[in-house]
């Protein structure tokens, strides 16, 4: 199958979050089973022109009453093997994507033109693949940002250019929408009947992540189980009835991880490589990570690692909260070490520094860093992701396969990825919670900590059992495999009822 992935992110290029991961992996392992792959990002500021190709002449993208001209790039995705290389082209636009930011900046996380920056790309996919005479028989978009792709093909571009092709559009996060004023619905070129008929309209305002959901051939998310809990109205962020409405569309995949820059075999950013046979390794990149954040070095001081984007959906509001977060209590009560990586909003920024200050036994690194997140992975004994709702979550699998043992709330993919311990059993690969409280959290930390100091065989034997478990891509991408050929099965008359009018 020709494939083309749209997305606003995607390593090494763009990411703020594990969106940018996921696209690139799973380009990279629908490649393997011998699809063509090609992905269209914006060229952000940061991505630097001079290491891309640039094709010859320029884009005419018809936006906003007028035409946006643009350049295209393109460079090879990394990783690509070089039988069925990924191809990666940048549509670049000066106005749009000639600053710093990819959503937004600190003082502006969501720029004002962001409906004209993103409707804009969305219609480039089309133009790109006219300029590059490639016709693909899917479109995947990822996320709000690419989600008015699947309404563009059904709308004006499949029975114009693109007759046999389908659409799927990929829920990372359904906490971003792309909600803004209805007079953008403008840049989008459509009519304001489908501003109703698209499922644009959102009590006055216009949603681009919905329309994308009204609209896209076929739907999933990145777990089976935040695939049913969105169809709830304590998880679906005002759309559970949109997704229950195309329940018969609409599935769960879980992520993968990309084996080859996650593994304890072969990580070059930690001391010695490791493995489930032998773990001498994990304790010499325990006392790497104890001497990077200037930490007494005890092998029997438990430590416990977060690596996160520091936002409510994270769960920080109850770990770092001034006055009832649970870290205060955690590291005045238990003899534990807390260390963390992770940059985001300025309250809880400044909180994790005063903290750090306070406490003897946490040390917090406010920034973003691969090589501090690989040592943190694999240095630490437990890994504490206590979530408000995770999609599907990277982080709790790395842990597993660096013999790190999470901690985490029941929710979304952490409830896929993770065997809550049973003490009867002995069984079991973390360590789970319901309620998000900062008491609950103390209570599992602690739950966490006494097993580790009194039931040591339990813990070898999960550990064990985490590094075993398989993340690849491989396995998920034979079921986007499945999903994009449960869309092509849909006849063209069903799929576009309204095309043969536009
Ligand atoms: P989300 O995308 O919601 O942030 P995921 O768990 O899916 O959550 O992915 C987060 C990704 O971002 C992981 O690859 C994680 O290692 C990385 N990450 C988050 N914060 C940082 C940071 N401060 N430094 C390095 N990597 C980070
Ligand atoms: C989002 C979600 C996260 C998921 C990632 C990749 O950022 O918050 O849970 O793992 O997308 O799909």
């Amino acid at each position: 199958m020709k494939i083309l992935m749209a997305s606003s992110e995607a390593v090494p290029f763009a990411k703020t979050g594990g969106l940018a991961d996921a696209v690139s992996a799973l380009s990279l392992a629908l490649a393997k089973l011998g699809h063509e792959i090609k992905v269209v990002l914006p060229r952000y500021y940061s991505i630097n022109r001079a290491e891309l190709t640039k094709l010859p002449g320029e884009m005419g993208v018809p936006v906003s009453g007028g035409e946006a001209w643009s350049a295209v790039y393109t460079a090879e995705l990394p990783g690509s093997a070089k039988k069925n290389p990924v191809e990666v082209y940048f549509i670049d636009h000066e106005g749009f994507f000639g600053r710093d930011g990819i959503y937004g900046v600190p003082g502006e996380p969501d720029f004002l033109d962001n409906p004209r920056r993103f409707a804009f790309f969305c219609r480039g996919v089309f133009q790109v693949c006219r300029k590059i005479g490639w016709t693909p028989d899917v479109f995947h978009a990822h996320d709000w940002p690419a989600a008015l792709v699947p309404v563009f093909l059904k709308y004006g571009e499949r029975p114009r250019d693109f007759p046999q092709a389908v659409s799927a559009l990929t829920i990372h996060n359904l906490g971003y929408q792309g909600v803004y004023s209805k007079e953008n619905f403008y840049h989008t070129n459509l009519g304001w009947d489908v501003f109703y008929s698209a499922g644009f309209e959102d009590w006055n305002m216009m949603n681009m992540l919905k329309a994308g959901l009204y609209t896209a051939d076929k739907l999933n998310t990145v777990s089976p189980n935040y695939a049913r809990e969105t169809q709830t109205q304590a998880h679906g962020f005002r759309l559970d009835g949109v997704l229950r409405y195309r329940s018969g569309d609409y599935t769960g995949i879980l992520n993968g991880i990309d084996t080859d820059l996650w593994n304890p075999q072969k990580d070059p950013y930690i001391p010695e490589p490791y493995s489930a046979k032998d773990l001498s390794g994990k304790a010499k990149a325990k006392t790497a990570l104890q001497e990077w954040f200037g930490l007494p070095v005890k092998p029997d001081v438990p430590v416990i690692g977060m690596v996160t984007r520091l936002v409510e959906q994270k769960g920080v509001g109850e770990v770092f909260g001034p006055a009832y977060g649970s870290a205060w209590s955690i590291c005045n009560d238990m003899d534990v070490q807390l260390v963390l990586l992770g940059s985001g909003e300025p309250w809880c920024e400044n909180e994790i520094k005063s903290l750090s200050y306070r406490l003897a036994n946490f040390k917090a690194h406010i920034g973003y860093s691969e090589k501090e997140s690989h040592l943190i992975e694999a240095g630490s004994d437990f890994f504490l992701m206590p979530s408000r709702y995770e999609p599907c979550g990277l982080n709790q699998m790395y842990s597993l396969v660096y013999g790190t043992l999470p901690i985490v709330r029941n929710t979304g993919g952490l409830a896929d990825t993770v065997q809550n311990f049973n003490e009867k059993t002995g069984k079991g690969t973390g360590f789970m919670f319901d309620d998000l409280t900062p008491s609950a959290i103390y209570n599992t930390v602690g739950w966490a900590n006494a097993t580790y100091h009194n039931r040591r065989k339990d813990l070898e034997t999960m550990r064990v059992a985490g590094m075993k478990q398989n993340f690849s891509w491989k396995k998920s991408a034979e079921l986007y495999v499945d999903l994009y050929e449960a869309a092509r099965t849909v006849s063209s008359e069903d799929r576009n009822p309204d095309d043969a009018r536009r």
